[in-house]
């Protein structure tokens, strides 16, 4: 999916504070954003208040929770020098969009969430017959739109939130999009595009608009974005313009689905603290030896001298992400034929996944033994996304015709 072009390079993701990090969230969530803040301008927060929506009645935790995932996120390597790490609720403007945008929202739309009708049935004990939970994609959507995020990464699951997003800004770009002088403010923005620009800009239009011709679209926005003399309002108009309606204030965010989303847990499910399966990011090496010693492994192999099946066993699903062929084909080899034990094969996921933790376990350690520099860091992850939010509502506000301020 293409990525619209005025907003790129801004990603944003969020996670429900669940306190301590596993190895499912690394693999599954944190490699990927580690890639991303070296090419684009990361907004990563904790989902607070998305966390109140189905355990409003246990909160104790969330503060504690909070401050744990961070001092994971910054353990495994998030750089708060390239991505800000904030909180959603020191973010109060989240909640103010959220209010304006779900005066357009169909309830219809929200009804049809998928995870509105499974989380139901999965939390069966608790009472989600509520306003917040029914709402909670559309505050999603507004944690998305606030920041005009180009990409979201987020896993499987999350996709239908983000498509919702997608018909949210629409909805809005459509119904408040239309600035009274729009056609003469596009046709002035045109014009700064110089000579050729300006007239490649409008042949595509007219291909698009006329013929529906896709790939004519896909061109003209390519050439707006590499437009240098032309402010980044002419840029929204043009945009809009283009497709043959009003200005866009909120861009639509594409979906960036994680690669490898599932992290297999100690028992070959997938790894979730529900399952009670994992190896946390600080956990002490004894306890991570004992887990992986004592995982359970093709049950064929009772005793040392009997051949074993890859294919059932949890082990080697972890070789997967862990062994390089070489080990592998080894591994395989060695189980197959009974030329090797089970525990010499653990022995190298063991060997692995020390390797990986320590470094994290270590960085852990300092910022927890300093738990001011992760509040300054979070203070000041704040007060950046709080400048570009308000900047958003801004926008906002005067397209819906508030009074200003
Ligand atoms: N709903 C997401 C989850 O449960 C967390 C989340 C909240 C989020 N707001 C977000 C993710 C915005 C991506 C973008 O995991
Ligand atoms: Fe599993 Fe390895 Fe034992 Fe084979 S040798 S059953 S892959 S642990």
């Amino acid at each position: 999916m293409a990525l619209q072009p005025t907003t790129n390079k801004r990603v944003l993701s969020g996670m429900r504070p669940t306190g301590a990090l596993h190895l499912g969230h690394y693999h599954g969530v944190l490699k990927n954003w580690l890639e991303l803040q070296h090419s684009y301008d990361c907004f990563f927060f904790v989902a607070d208040w998305h966390a109140l929506t189905t355990h409003y009645d246990e909160t104790t935790h969330i503060a504690g929770d909070t401050l744990d995932m961070v001092v994971d996120w910054l353990a495994v390597g998030i750089l708060p020098a390239s991505s800000h790490i904030f909180v959603q609720s020191h973010v109060p403007e989240h909640a103010e969009l959220h209010l304006l945008l779900s005066m357009i929202t169909p309830l219809s739309w929200l009804e049809r969430v998928p995870s509105y009708k499974d989380q139901q049935e999965k939390l069966k004990g608790k009472d989600l017959a509520t306003y917040g939970f029914l709402g909670y994609p559309l505050l999603q959507s507004a944690d998305i739109l606030i920041y005009k995020a180009g990409a979201v990464p987020v896993g499987e699951d999350q996709v239908a939130h983000v498509e919702l997003t997608r018909e949210v800004a629409r909805r809005f770009n459509h119904l408040y999009g239309n600035e009274p002088d729009f056609e003469e403010k596009a046709e002035a923005a045109i014009s700064k595009m110089g000579k050729k620009g300006a007239r490649l800009y409008r042949q595509l239009r007219k291909r698009y608009t006329e013929q529906g011709d896709a790939e004519a679209i896909d061109i003209a926005r390519a050439l707006l974005e590499e437009q240098q003399n032309i402010s980044l309002g002419d840029k929204e108009r043009l945009f809009g313009y283009l497709e043959g309606f009003g200005k866009i204030i909120l861009p639509e965010p594409a979906a960036l689905l994680t690669k490898q989303s599932k992290m297999v847990g100690l028992d070959g499910q997938k790894m979730s603290k529900s399952y009670n399966n994992t190896i946390g990011l600080r956990e002490d090496p004894d306890s991570v030896d004992k887990k992986i010693r004592t995982m359970p492994t093709d049950p064929a192999r009772v005793r040392r001298s009997d051949p074993g099946d890859p294919e059932k066993c949890p082990v080697w699903a972890l070789h997967q992400v862990y062994s390089d062929d070489d080990i592998k084909n080894k591994v395989h080899e060695g189980c197959t034929t009974a030329g090797i034990g089970c525990l010499d094969c653990k022995r190298y996921i063991i060997d692995a996944v020390q390797a990986e933790l320590q470094p994290i376990r270590e960085r852990a350690q300092q910022y927890l033994t300093d738990p001011g520099s992760v509040q300054a860091i979070i203070d000041e992850g704040c007060d950046a996304a709080r400048e570009v939010a308000r900047d958003t509502l801004e926008d906002v506000r005067k397209a819906l015709g508030l009074i200003e301020r």
